[in-house]
């Protein structure tokens, strides 16, 4: 069975509304549900015990490329909107971190000047590092260069209050980005709602909340194809615990990624999503692949550019003889046959096809408040 739509109304084709539906569901669940695991915690120590390494060990990652890519990706998203909300005459930016993580993202809003950053997440030892990066860039900046003010929060997102947790208690953001975490929400209504809150409730009007998270449609595409439980190859495998029934919260999936990621998420029904964001007066305006917000981003010079900057694809062939992030065979297939058409300039920039497997689950999204 395909993921059941839902109209304006969250309406499935049953025709029972998204919100009465799950009501129903935990008056009658309730008490088993005490017993339900909540997954929060494993997500918190799963990223708490993730070791920070230097940039020689990274380059040694199979998925080097493949996290050089996403970095770039969600640089050429960050760096688009941040042009937007100045060009909406925002002359100091506020920005939210929602899931910062140890702070990836940190330079990137260093490069788009903006005036203040709250980075939260709920994994403490993240936010500790994310903190000491902020830190060491303010103490290692340039003495004429205005580094922004920062606020670091430890807090589930999924069940506590933001705003309760400023500094400033009249602090309006013009961004929530909120990258590769939105889908750890969808484990209960309830959690994607306060999630959803926190990104939204303090957007300025105008304002865009921005993220990236896996797309449903697509994991369930690729089970469905599996003759088995499970999909993925030699970076990344995706385990169900059954099939042929989505529902609407709480459908998780075991994701592994390399040594970077192995944790629980849960899909995110993107209809069902956008439906909900709509209480917070957000509308819509982009649902992109990563395929294809690629494909159309990779068209501008300056966009190339910083991609080659940041190593986002790998060259193929190595030059001076070295060796490619595999050497299994068929990773390279693609590169192989454009290297083969009339006037290609050598070498061309690839990702390996384990590599592009795994990136092409993801989607980019952005919604923007209404006034
Ligand atoms: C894949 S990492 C992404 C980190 C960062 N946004 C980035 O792009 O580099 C996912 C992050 O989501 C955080 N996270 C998961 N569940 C959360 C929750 N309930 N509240 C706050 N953060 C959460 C994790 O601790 C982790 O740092």
């Amino acid at each position: 069975m395909e993921l059941q739509s839902v109209n304006d109304e969250g309406e499935s084709p049953g025709g029972q509304k998204a919100g009465k539906k799950r009501k129903h569901e935990q008056e009658e669940a309730s008490p088993i549900k005490k017993l339900v695991t909540d997954h929060s915690e494993k997500v918190a120590s799963h990223y708490n015990s993730l070791q920070e390494v230097g940039l020689a060990a990274r380059s040694q990652s199979r998925i080097f490329f493949m996290r050089n890519f996403n970095n770039w990706l969600k640089s050429v998203l960050i760096g688009e909107i941040l042009e937007h909300v100045r060009g909406s005459g925002s002359r100091r930016v506020s920005v939210l971190d929602l899931g910062c993580g140890k702070g990836g993202d940190l330079l990137k809003w260093r490069r788009g000047g903006i005036s203040h950053l709250v980075c939260a997440d709920i994994a403490a030892v993240s936010v500790e590092q994310c903190q000491s990066r902020y830190d060491d860039m303010t103490r290692k900046s340039h003495i004429n260069e205005k580094i922004f003010s920062a606020q670091f929060i430890t807090a589930d997102c999924t069940k506590e209050v933001l705003s309760e947790k400023l500094d400033d208690p009249e602090l309006m953001f013009d961004i929530c980005s909120c990258q590769f975490v939105y889908h750890y929400s969808f484990e209960s209504e309830q959690k994607a709602d306060m999630m959803l809150r926190n990104a939204c409730e303090r957007l300025k009007p105008g304002g865009f909340f921005i993220g990236t998270t896996p797309d449903a449609f697509e994991l369930v595409k690729r089970l469905e194809a599996s003759d088995s439980l499970s999909f993925g190859n030699e970076v990344f495998k995706v385990s169900f615990q059954s099939k042929g029934f989505y529902p609407l919260f709480g459908c998780q999936y075991h994701f592994t990624l390399e040594d970077v990621v192995n944790v629980p998420e849960f899909l995110v029904y993107f209809p069902l999503f956008e439906h909900m964001a709509k209480r917070y007066n957000m509308r819509l305006v982009l649902k992109q692949r990563f395929s294809e917000f690629f494909e159309e981003k990779v068209k501008k010079e300056h966009h190339r550019s910083l991609m080659m900057k940041m190593m986002a694809l790998e060259p193929f062939p190595t030059e001076d003889g070295g060796r490619q992030a595999t050497e299994s065979t068929g990773e390279y297939c693609y590169a192989k046959e454009q290297c083969g058409r009339a006037g290609v300039k050598l070498p061309v920039g690839t990702l390996s096809r384990s590599e592009w497997e795994a990136a092409s689950i993801y989607l980019v999204f952005v919604f923007q408040k209404m006034s």
